[in-house]
């Protein structure tokens, strides 16, 4: 097989895809329809915002694909492998290496420098000092925070801290970034600045990026808007070079 055919077939492999994915809790006896059937396919270097009233399954979907949660039925695949067919070991692999979490509340480590704390995941990760300085560097220079290195995280503004947090998700180099309301917490010109890291991570880095927002200001610099209601996604609208292009299903 050659070179160029394993590229193009990589090219056309989703990063994620759900086939008629179900999700049902159980409260004692009482079931709980969280996901009723989501089909979806998230490429790379896409930024997807995911919209949706509260309860309609939006951290239930970043859930699957994080790995943190199994599927009722339906399949989920991420970059074509089959997470319902894996052991734990396996989804504890790939939850390590292939995904990066941004939470709505930082997480950073307090002690630990805006440096130290984007260093963190690839000391774990046994990678080299030179190349974890180097890769360190170029991520806080990424989300605009080069001069704020050897700032502890209370000496950190709310959005400067969760673009610290954005860049340690993207130090080993995941394949996928999930966001839940990763601005809930900031006003609207913070969590601008927080909406372009991550864009720009989309961008630069080749991520595909998933944000739950209730904010439709940063949903409109997604390239594709995803409305979930219900369990079910129910429009789906591309944004993507401003075209506007409303694709109601
Ligand atoms: N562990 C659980 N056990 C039982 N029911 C659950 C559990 N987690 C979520 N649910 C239910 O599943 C549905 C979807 O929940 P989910 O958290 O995905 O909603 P959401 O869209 O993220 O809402 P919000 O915007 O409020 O965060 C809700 O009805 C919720 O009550
Ligand atoms: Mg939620």
């Amino acid at each position: 097989m050659g070179e160029e055919h394993l590229i193009a077939r990589s090219r056309l492999t989703p990063v994620v895809e759900m086939r008629n994915l179900k999700k049902t809790y159980y409260l004692g006896e009482v079931p709980v329809h969280a996901l009723r059937g989501v089909n979806l396919r998230l490429f790379s270097g896409e930024f997807v915002a995911i919209m949706g009233p509260s309860g309609s399954g939006k951290t239930t979907l970043l859930n699957l694909i994080g790995t943190f949660d199994k599927p009722t039925s339906g399949k989920i695949y991420i970059e074509g492998k089959d997470l319902t067919k894996m052991g734990e070991e396996e989804l504890t692999a790939l939850r390590r290496n292939k995904i990066g979490f941004i939470f709505q509340f930082y997480n950073l480590i307090p002690v630990l420098t805006a440096f130290e704390n984007v260093e963190l995941p690839m000391l774990i990760a046994g990678r080299p000092r030179g190349e974890r300085v180097k890769r360190v560097r170029e991520l806080l220079g990424l989300v605009g925070l080069s001069s704020r290195s050897d700032h502890r995280p209370d000496e950190l503004s709310g959005g400067e801290q969760q673009r610290v947090a954005i860049a340690r998700a993207l130090a080993n180099r995941p394949s996928i970034i999930l966001a839940d309301e990763p601005t809930g917490d900031l006003d609207t010109k913070t969590g601008a600045e927080v909406v372009r890291a991550l864009r720009l991570a989309a961008e630069k880095e080749n991520v595909t990026v998933v944000v739950v927002t209730h904010d439709p200001v940063v949903a409109q610099k997604a390239d594709r808007i995803l409305e979930i209601r219900d369990g079910k996604i129910r429009r789906e609208r591309v944004i993507s070079g401003k075209r506007g292009k409303v694709a109601g299903r």
